[in-house]
């Protein structure tokens, strides 16, 4: 398992342990934790899983594909450190992620 903190835009923490093989927005849905909706189920069709990661984390995870990236482009809550948790596969490489949710999803 690779524990992953997910921080609600409040503060309010959840630390989860998180199967390898899944993505970082499937270990917050599985675990019922508010501020990722997910609206599509993880097809990158609706960036109601955006989350924000700071940079050291982001070259650990690599790049955004171009369809997240076309996604990102129109998401109001969008910046320089969002990502779609559903494009972001866990693996052991992502040990002690922590990831912040927007105030609400688009
Ligand atoms: S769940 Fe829809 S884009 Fe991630």
């Amino acid at each position: 398992m690779v524990q992953i903190t997910y921080i609600e835009h409040d503060g309010t923490e959840h630390r989860v342990d998180v199967a390898p093989g899944t993505s970082v927005m499937k270990g917050a849905v599985n675990d019922g934790i508010p501020g990722i909706d997910a609206d599509c189920g993880g097809a990158c069709a609706c960036a109601t899983c955006l989350v924000y990661i700071e940079p050291a984390w982001q070259a650990v995870i690599g790049q955004k594909s171009v369809l997240e990236e076309a996604m990102l482009e129109f998401a109001e809550n969008g910046g320089p450190t969002a990502r779609l948790s559903c494009q972001i596969d866990v693996s052991d490489v992502l040990e002690g992620l922590v990831v912040k949710m927007p105030q609400r999803q688009m």
